[in-house]
């Protein structure tokens, strides 16, 4: 079942047409990840869906209810959206103990003083903030204080839950961490998910779905196997991974395989535009792609390597292709010298 529809969605903000027509579905269950770069218009379709922006055009149902319709002059205020906000930048009341942050917007409701005690106490253990109720914010870690914001919006129980930048307000370890056990009780909740990140790596571990945005329009969306092994465009390509980049020319096409040559140099690769030969190529290949061979190979060069990096869990080896730097890894140091280079076709994406 679809729990959270938007179609063809524009957003104007002062004069600027920040969204330019986006569509997506988010099915029962599901975490989709908003990705793409700082000012891609992230926050501005999370702020749309809540309600808390009023776009100039498009459709957005949650669950059956459609909440805005602009042929349809449907408008529903947020707080009669059935939804659950995480902001980027959230505050606890400092003031205020753990119980009382996840209360307070239950007080405001009205809701009986028993329900809110036994509402805020499930939330508290699902969340394992359970012997934490009494405390202030200043008595907890970064990380619990980040589970309290939770918390105060899964009180409400909603069916989609918006996240804005969740984890930027954590350290680099703790984000990591906290990505799992996000990621688990949205499922153990059953809740449905957007999470809005601009970090690649955190969107494919927490998402069944990723959604890249680009200037106010979705590049690309699917599963983070979609966008990381098959990206359809050089910005998606370049968006989700680390890569090697290598301008050249393309020098014959058959089928959806293609000659590229540089100064010194030529390679096979795939095509993922539609180029014929003549035309200038951007090829791109994944970092973890590049290996060194024993033996010659369809795709292998010889090459200078100039340094060894020790990365702790391997070596990144950097290679100098006619000026164009290229980066692999392997298990072992290797000194400086001519290496035997292998650069798999299949994995060289010609753009
Ligand atoms: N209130 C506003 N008025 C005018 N422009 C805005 C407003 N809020 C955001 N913008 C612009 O909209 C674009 C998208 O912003 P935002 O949705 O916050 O991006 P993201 O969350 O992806 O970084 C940016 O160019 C930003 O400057
Ligand atoms: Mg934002």
């Amino acid at each position: 079942m679809t729990e959270l529809t938007v179609q063809d969605l524009h957003v104007t903000l002062g004069k600027n047409h920040i969204l330019k027509g986006v569509s997506m579905e988010i099915k029962r269950g599901e975490i989709v990840a908003l990705l793409g770069p700082s000012g891609s218009g992230k926050t501005t379709l999370l702020r749309s869906i809540a309600g808390l922006e009023l776009p100039t055009q498009g459709m957005i149902r949650i669950s059956d209810q459609v909440v805005y319709d602009s042929a349809d002059k449907i408008e529903v205020p947020v707080e009669r959206r059935s939804l659950g906000f995480v902001f980027q930048s959230y505050a606890l009341w400092p003031h205020r103990t753990v119980f009382e942050n996840v209360a307070y917007g239950l007080k405001l409701r009205k809701v009986p003083k028993e329900e809110i005690r036994e509402r805020v106490q499930e939330v508290l253990k699902n969340l394992g903030l359970g012997d934490l109720g009494d405390r202030f914010p200043h008595q907890l870690s970064g990380g619990q204080q980040q589970r309290v914001a939770l918390a105060r919006s899964l009180v409400y129980k909603p069916q989609v839950i918006l996240l804005d930048e969740p984890l930027s307000n954590l350290d680099a370890k703790l984000r990591e961490e906290a990505r799992i056990w996000l990621r688990q009780l949205i499922i153990d909740l059953n809740l449905s998910a957007v999470c809005v990140t601009h970090d690649q790596a955190e969107a494919m571990a927490m998402a069944d779905k990723i959604v890249l945005l680009k200037d106010g329009m979705i590049e690309q969306a699917g599963t983070p196997q979609q966008m990381y092994g098959a990206p359809d465009s050089l910005f998606v390509a370049e968006f989700m991974g680390a890569n090697n980049t290598i301008n050249g020319l393309v020098t014959d096409v058959d089928g959806d395989s293609a000659s590229v040559k540089g100064e010194g140099w030529s390679l096979r690769g795939r095509l993922r535009a539609p180029l014929k030969a003549g035309d200038r190529t951007t090829a791109i290949v994944r970092l973890e792609k590049i290996k060194l061979a024993q033996t010659p190979k369809e795709n292998s060069l010889r090459l200078p390597l100039t340094a060894s990096l020790y990365l702790g869990n391997a070596w990144e080896y950097v290679f100098d292709l006619s000026g164009t730097t290229i980066r692999g890894y392997g298990n072992d140091f290797m000194p400086p010298g001519e290496q035997l280079v292998d650069i798999p076709a299949e994995h060289l994406w010609l753009f």
